[in-house]
């Protein structure tokens, strides 16, 4: 079966119009009447794309919990905070989301709360790219327990909570490695894979209960993690942040707010296999100079 060829092209044609208008055109109007109150959690609070979030929520109206390991930065989030919304609260939770025992205190902390967002944004990569088995255990768990087993947990948390108001957003980290993965940062791919895969199924498990899901899956970003300046292909967190936000609402689940990353990943979808193999050969070339770096690292403590 072939199918028809004009039908096809139609179909083609109205993906693109669609893709376009959302891209450029669409404005989210999900914060115009944002409720006196509202809290958003947001976890990995304290820099990068979840300090951008924490912000740039309660511009828009909301209370905020922040949650990370390090209690200074996140204060001075809080103090950014008030200076530009003084009539903003802060919850600051500092809490290791590689832990079991921190869902725990997070719940008990956020249990008077009326939480209308959740940011489930904390992530964890490995430094640099390296194979897979050469991976520390304590990195392997790491991700696994932050990206995945933890993740899974706060968002059981969350549903809870939002299901007795039947109301609520819950926006997750994935990457653009999730789609086709990412060699040599392999176990971190895997994870996405299962962020984005798990929040496609709840946006459309929850569609009836006023949970609303949207999983951004972006290429680079210029924080901590990637440790890349900002360019056209690899915008601020501000910038991602700001984008990000806009398309709240829109009938897509997974978004690739930042044009040119989605042209990237229209890219891909089309090459894979150049795509990954490029991936791999990037991830060779850090590997190996990451690899050089410590070496040396080492040797000038010896001496
Ligand atoms: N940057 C990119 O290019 C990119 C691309 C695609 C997807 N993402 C995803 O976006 C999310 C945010 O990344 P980012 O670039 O903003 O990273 P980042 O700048 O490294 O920030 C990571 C945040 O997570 C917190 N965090 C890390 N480990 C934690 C732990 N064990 N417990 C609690 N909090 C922890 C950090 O705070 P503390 O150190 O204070 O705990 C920090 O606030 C991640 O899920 C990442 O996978 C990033």
């Amino acid at each position: 079966m072939t199918g028809d060829p004009y039908k096809k092209k139609t179909i083609r044609i109205s993906t693109i119009i669609i893709e376009v208008y959302y891209m450029f055109f669409f404005k989210s109007k999900f914060f115009a009447k944002v409720k006196k109150g509202s809290w958003a959690v947001v976890t990995g609070a304290s820099d990068g794309i979840g300090k951008e979030f924490a912000i740039q929520l309660s511009q828009k109206g909301y209370n905020i919990v922040l949650i990370s390991r390090t209690t200074e930065k996140m204060e001075e989030v809080s103090k950014t905070i008030k200076e530009k919304e003084p009539s903003r609260e802060t919850l600051i939770i500092s809490a290791d989301l590689s832990e079991k025992e921190s869902i725990e205190k997070i719940a008990s902390k956020i249990n008077d709360l009326e939480i209308e967002i959740f940011v489930n944004n904390a992530g964890q990569s490995n430094e640099f790219p390296l194979l897979f088995h050469e991976l520390d255990e304590k990195t392997r768990k790491n991700i696994m327990n932050i990206n995945a087993v933890n993740f899974v947990e706060l968002t059981k948390l969350m549903i809870e909570k939002m299901m007795e108001k039947k109301n609520g957003l819950i926006l997750t980290m994935g990457s653009l490695s999730a789609i086709h993965g990412a060699p040599l940062l392999g176990l971190y791919a895997g994870t996405k894979s299962f962020v984005l895969n798990f929040t496609n199924s709840l946006a459309y498990e929850y569609k009836d209960s006023g949970i609303k899901f949207h999983c951004f899956k972006p290429s680079f970003i210029a924080t901590n993690m990637t440790k890349m300046r900002a360019s056209f292909t690899v915008p601020s967190a501000q910038k991602f942040v700001r984008t990000a936000l806009n398309r709240i609402g829109s009938p897509q689940i997974d978004i690739n707010p930042v044009p040119i990353h989605r042209v990237i990943e229209i890219f891909s979808n089309f090459f894979v296999h150049f795509f990954m193999n490029y991936v791999a050969q990037i991830g060779r070339k850090l590997r190996r100079r990451a690899i050089e770096k410590q070496q040396l690292l080492d040797k000038s403590k010896q001496d």
